[in-house]
């Protein structure tokens, strides 16, 4: 293996030195259509080799799938190599589908077990709810996690699509690693509280969607329907007319993509990097060569007229359609 040392920012004030940009798995195990175990794999050990550390995932994704995968990618690598981000709570059925959340204690402990089990490790590195449970106080799960941080099973608080008020009480139980939440070009929407109110407590961003699940990127452009398995068969973005919409921004992104030599994807990653050292993308590459394209964004530096011009030709309240379907919406504190 080479290695190549990406640089490395501390996530919040209270959590780990992590690579500048981190692995999301999610899309190795069906999320976005088909995907190829051993490309997978290939795909995180090209990440390791480039640097990374940061790898996240959640136990609910392909129901325990994406960690066994993982596990399966991260037998060789040294455990201390490797920052795993982990979300639990939501609650599936043997037939695919998603009924709510369930962060009580009891049931994060029972979650963590697994997690550890299917993982292969004695620890996680970053632990966190994946949605807000509305019948649990934050407090509540907060104080649960925090048992588990001193029992040495888990090593960080993190949190996921959460308001700056939820940010707030939890907190003030336990320090907070980062906030893991969509951030992109054309998802913007933690700009006005929810991001000031993670600097103002010290809590790091993990930014997912930066690609907008693909649409920020060459991936989709010709796109007219998805197979229906895949998430952007139902999310609002991606449907009809406003997929059309919405990939006319991204031929306009283009064009400024070419200008500079680089790619769609990379310029979106580049204007993520670009609002803070705090905020760390994390990409859903799932190919090698995806996950070195994302590596390029970080060498491309952009002046303030630059920024400006990206904007104006992506401007976020141009975006047709919400980033979820109504159901999902409905289960994000950070949209209330
Ligand atoms: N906390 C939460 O609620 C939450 C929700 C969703 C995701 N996440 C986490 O965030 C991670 C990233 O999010 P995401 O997978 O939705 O989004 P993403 O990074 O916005 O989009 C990934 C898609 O972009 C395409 N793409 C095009 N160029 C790429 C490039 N250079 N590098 C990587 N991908 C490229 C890929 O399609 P092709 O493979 O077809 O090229 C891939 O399917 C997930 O894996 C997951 O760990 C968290």
């Amino acid at each position: 293996m080479t290695t190549n040392k990406l640089d490395s920012v501390r996530l919040g004030e209270s959590g780990p030195s992590v690579s500048r940009i981190g692995l999301g798995a999610m899309g190795m195990s069906g999320m976005y259509g088909e995907s190829d175990e051993a490309t997978s794999i290939a795909t995180i050990h090209a990440a390791l080799d480039s640097g990374a550390n940061l790898i996240d995932t959640g136990d609910f994704y392909g129901a325990g799938h994406n960690e066994l995968l993982i596990r399966r990618a991260l037998a060789q690598a040294p455990r201390e190599d490797v920052l795993l981000s982990v979300k639990y709570g939501a609650l599936r059925g043997p037939d695919g589908s998603f009924g709510g959340v369930d962060t009580r204690p009891a049931a994060t402990r029972n979650f963590l077990t697994y997690s550890l089990q299917r993982l292969g490790v004695e620890y996680i590195d970053i632990y966190r709810p994946a949605r807000l449970d509305p019948n649990v106080p934050i407090e509540e799960t907060i104080g649960g996690l925090a048992e588990l941080v001193k029992a040495g099973y888990i090593r960080h608080i993190g949190l996921s699509e959460v308001g700056a008020d939820t940010l707030r009480r939890a907190a003030a139980v336990h320090p907070i690693a980062d906030l893991q939440i969509e951030y992109s070009l054309i998802s913007r929407g933690i700009e006005a509280e929810i991001l000031p109110t993670a600097r103002e407590l010290g809590i790091g961003i993990t930014a997912y969607g930066v690609l907008s699940r693909g649409l920020l990127s060459d991936s989709l452009r010709g796109a007219t329907q998805f197979a229906a398995g895949d998430f952007r068969a139902h999310s609002p973005r991606f449907q009809g007319e406003n997929l059309t919409a919405n990939l006319r921004l991204v031929d306009a992104l283009a064009q400024i993509a070419a200008t500079h030599e680089v790619s769609v994807a990379q310029l979106a990653i580049a204007w993520v990097l670009s609002r803070g050292q705090d905020i760390v993308p994390v990409i859903g590459a799932r190919r090698p060569e995806r996950w070195t394209e994302a590596v390029g964004a970080l060498s491309i530096q952009l002046s303030p007229q630059e920024l400006a011009a990206i904007e104006e030709a992506v401007p976020a309240d141009r975006i047709a359609g919400e980033r979820y379907a109504a159901a999902q919406m409905a289960m994000l504190d950070s949209e209330r």
